[in-house]
This record gives structure tokens, C-alpha cells and sequence, in this order.
């Protein structure tokens, strides 16, 4: 059987036969079963190289390289699916183009009791408030350090959600463990804005994010590691004027780039009856329903830093059945992002979203004559700068 006819076989059996059973079990279930088997299938390489057969479709078109890292495509996955790290072998195998595990946080924390999740069929989306469960940064670290990484892989860290770590012991707690990330993987993003908490996204407060990141530049300055970049996330949520401190002080203190963004809270126009909302209660909305928040924020971001932030852009790819998902990715390039990165729309697509996208974008390259991806981003730039 060709690549091709592999691919469609994979997303007929799931989206006929593999999700519906799927969807019938507990969404906690289900996760917590994936991950599971998904380690013992990361342990054997026979198990990883039989799906990258299967799902991997490589084509140098999608290679991106920024902060001097090289990806393969520009799909990633979103943090949340691996929060420690006990997975990404198989996540590689399935054609991603880099991966965020975590988030993690310096100290142990359990998180909010069950029900933590919520599926959204109607709106091909999902309510999560797992509240940043954490087996804590030695457990993950002690992990990481014994893989090898083909694939770039980053390290997304938070501030353990105790709520009683605050204040200055809020900035010592996060800047623990981003020393003790800093010299793994290919980079490190902050998750700023997680909002389903008991204490809310504390981070974006400039109050906190301001010291924060200037331990951060020191530490950089002093590390004898070598230079990784360092990104935030942040929340789709923010007003206008939050945006502007939070962009200030990253360009001040040197970030690197930016990942829009988490879930929000909102939930105006779904199609998931109020009686079901209210019956589950808080939590961040994922998924198609938070693309247009995601979508906006990036274009402001992208205008406001004249393409020279790089974006990694991530909401509802994938989830929207009247689209092809390479669309969706070539919209958030079109708008500002370098990557894009991707969750909810593993769970209604299944394994084979990342091949289907990435083939799909190459088709979309082709039909507007451009040769590659980076080609498009380097364009995408020269116009930015001589935008007035
Ligand atoms: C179940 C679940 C858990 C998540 N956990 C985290 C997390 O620990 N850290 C984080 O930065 N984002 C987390 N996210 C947010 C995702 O990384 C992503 O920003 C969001 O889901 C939007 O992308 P999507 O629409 O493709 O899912 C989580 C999302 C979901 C659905």
C-alpha cells in the first residue's frame, strides 16, 4: 500500500470506528489510558519506526528553522497532551514537527479533582480545568534526561499552583525549575496563563512577571549552557492593555517568541446546550470555538512587533469538519505565526491529522507556487518591514 492509501485508512478507522467507541468512555479515561499504552509503545523503537511508517510523511517544503532550530514541519504538538514527558517517542513518530511536554511544575500538585474534562462534540471542542496537575520538575527532568531527541523538543514550565506559593516564593518557585530545564531540550516556554486555578494566571501580572524575567536574563547571561530561546504563552483572554505590558517587558527582557495561546474562558456562541456548560462548570474552552480569540490575538501581535516576534500559534486546528486542516495551518501562517501547534484536533481527528496536514500544505505551497515553507516566512517578512 502506498503512503497515501495508509494515511486514509488510519483516518477512516478512527473517525468511524476508533472515536466513536473512544467517546463513549470517560474523556479522563481515555487520556489516561493513551498515555499508558502510549509509554510502552515509546520503550520499543520496532513499535516507533512501524508507525513513523505509517504516519510520517516527510517533504523538505515544511522545514522551518528559527532561533537556528531546524523542524521538519511546522506542526507541533501543544503542551497538555504530555504534561510529563512520558511520551514523546510515539508523538514523533506520528509526524510532528516538535513537541511541548508539560506543563510542569517545580513541586509536586494533584490538580482539581475529577471531572477535569469535557467533550464538546457539537462544537468540536473541549472544557479542560485539570488545573496544571504536576508530578513536579525532578520526576520529569530525572525522564528527559535519559531520551534522546530527534525531534525538537520543548519544555513548557509554570509556576506550581499551589496558592499559597506566592509573591516572591511564587518567582523562586517558577525560577527553580526554569534553571533546571534550561540546559534540556531545544527550548523553554513559560506558560503565563493557565485559567483554571484556584489562584488564576498570576504570571501575567507584571507585578510578578517583571522580576521574574529579569532572573531569567541574568541566569541566561551567566549559564554556561548554550543559548536556548525562551517563549511565552499566553492567554487569548488578555485586554488590549495587558497584551501591550506583557509584550514590553518580553521585548525588554529578551524573550524569544511567543505561543497564542491557551484556552479561554469564554463561551459565547456554542452549540453545546447552557444546561451542559453549567452542569460542568469552570474551565478553559479549547478547540474550534477558540480559534477566532487565537486568531485575532495574532494578527495584533504579529502587527504590533513587525513580524520580528516569532508566533507560535495554536487553537482548534483540526477541528473544524468543513476544513481541511493544512487550510487552517496556512491561515495562522498567513496571519503572523512561524509554527503552529495543535491538541483538541488530535482528539477528533486521531493519528493521522499530522500527516494529512503537513501533505495537504504542500499542496497548498504548490498551488501558490511558493517552494517551501520558509521560503513563504522570509516573503512574509519583507512585507512586514515595509508595512507603515
Ligand atoms: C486537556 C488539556 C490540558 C492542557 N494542559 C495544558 C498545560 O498543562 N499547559 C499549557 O500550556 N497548555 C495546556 N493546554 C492548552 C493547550 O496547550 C492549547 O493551548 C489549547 O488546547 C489550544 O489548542 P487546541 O485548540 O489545538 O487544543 C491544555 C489543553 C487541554 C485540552
Amino acid at each position: 500500500m502506498s503512503e497515501v492509501e495508509n494515511v486514509q485508512l488510519a483516518e477512516m478507522f478512527y473517525s468511524q470506528i476508533a472515536r466513536p467507541i473512544l467517546f463513549r468512555l470517560s474523556p479522563e479515561f481515555v487520556h489516561g489510558s493513551t498515555i499508558k499504552i502510549g509509554s510502552l509503545i515509546s520503550k520499543s523503537s520496532m513499535a516507533c519506526r512501524l508507525l513513523r511508517r505509517i504516519y510520517d510523511v516527510q517533504f523538505p517544503a515544511l522545514k522551518v528553522k528559527v532561533w537556528g532550530i531546524e523542524f521538519k514541519n511546522p506542526i507541533g504538538l501543544a503542551a497538555g497532551f504530555d504534561k510529563h514527558g512520558q511520551v514523546h517517542p510515539l508523538m514523533a513518530a506520528l509526524g510532528f514537527g516538535h513537541m511541548e511536554i508539560g506543563s510542569v511544575s517545580h513541586r509536586f500538585w494533584a490538580g482539581n479533582p475529577s471531572p477535569t474534562l469535557l467533550r464538546l462534540p457539537q462544537d468540536w471542542g473541549l472544557i479542560n480545568r485539570l488545573g496544571l496537575n504536576s508530578v513536579g520538575s525532578e520526576i520529569v527532568y530525572n525522564r528527559l534526561q535519559k531520551l534522546q531527541f530527534q525531534t525538537p523538543l520543548g519544555v513548557n514550565l509554570v509556576k506550581t499552583a499551589d496558592p499559597e506559593i506566592a509573591g516572591e516564593e511564587a518567582v523562586t518557585d517558577y525560577f527553580q525549575s526554569f534553571c533546571r530545564f534550561y540546559p534540556v531540550g531545544d527550548f523553554i516556554t513559560l506558560n503565563l496563563s493557565c485559567p483554571n486555578t484556584v489562584e488564576g494566571r498570576t504570571f501575567e501580572d507584571p507585578k510578578l512577571l517583571e522580576p521574574f524575567l529579569k532572573k531569567l536574563q541574568q541566569h541566561r547571561l551567566e549559564s554556561s549552557s548554550p543559548f536556548k530561546p525562551v517563549l511565552v504563552k499566553i492567554s487569548p483572554d488578555l485586554t488590549d492593555d495587558e497584551l501591550d505590558q506583557i509584550m514590553e517587558l518580553c521585548q525588554s527582557h529578551e524573550i524569544d517568541g511567543c505561543v497564542i495561546g491557551n484556552t479561554t474562558t469564554r463561551r459565547e456562541n456554542l452549540k453545546t446546550p447552557q444546561t451542559v456548560l453549567d452542569s460542568f462548570g469552570f474551565g478553559g474552552v479549547s478547540g474550534k470555538p477558540l480559534k477566532k480569540y487565537v486568531q485575532e490575538m495574532v494578527g495584533k501581535v504579529f502587527r504590533k512587533t513587525g513580524g520580528k516576534f516569532p508566533i507560535v500559534a495554536l487553537g482548534g486546528v483540526g477541528c473544524d469538519p468543513e476544513m481541511h486542516p493544512a487550510q487552517e495551518v496556512w491561515e495562522y501562517l498567513n496571519m503572523g505565526a512561524t509554527l503552529v501547534q495543535l491538541y483538541t484536533g488530535l482528539i477528533y481527528r486521531g493519528p493521522s491529522l499530522l500527516s494529512v496536514a503537513n501533505k495537504g500544505l504542500v499542496d497548498i505551497l504548490l498551488q501558490n507556487e511558493i517552494s517551501s515553507v520558509g521560503e513563504f516566512l522570509e516573503k512574509r517578512q519583507g512585507l512586514a518591514s515595509v508595512r507603515p
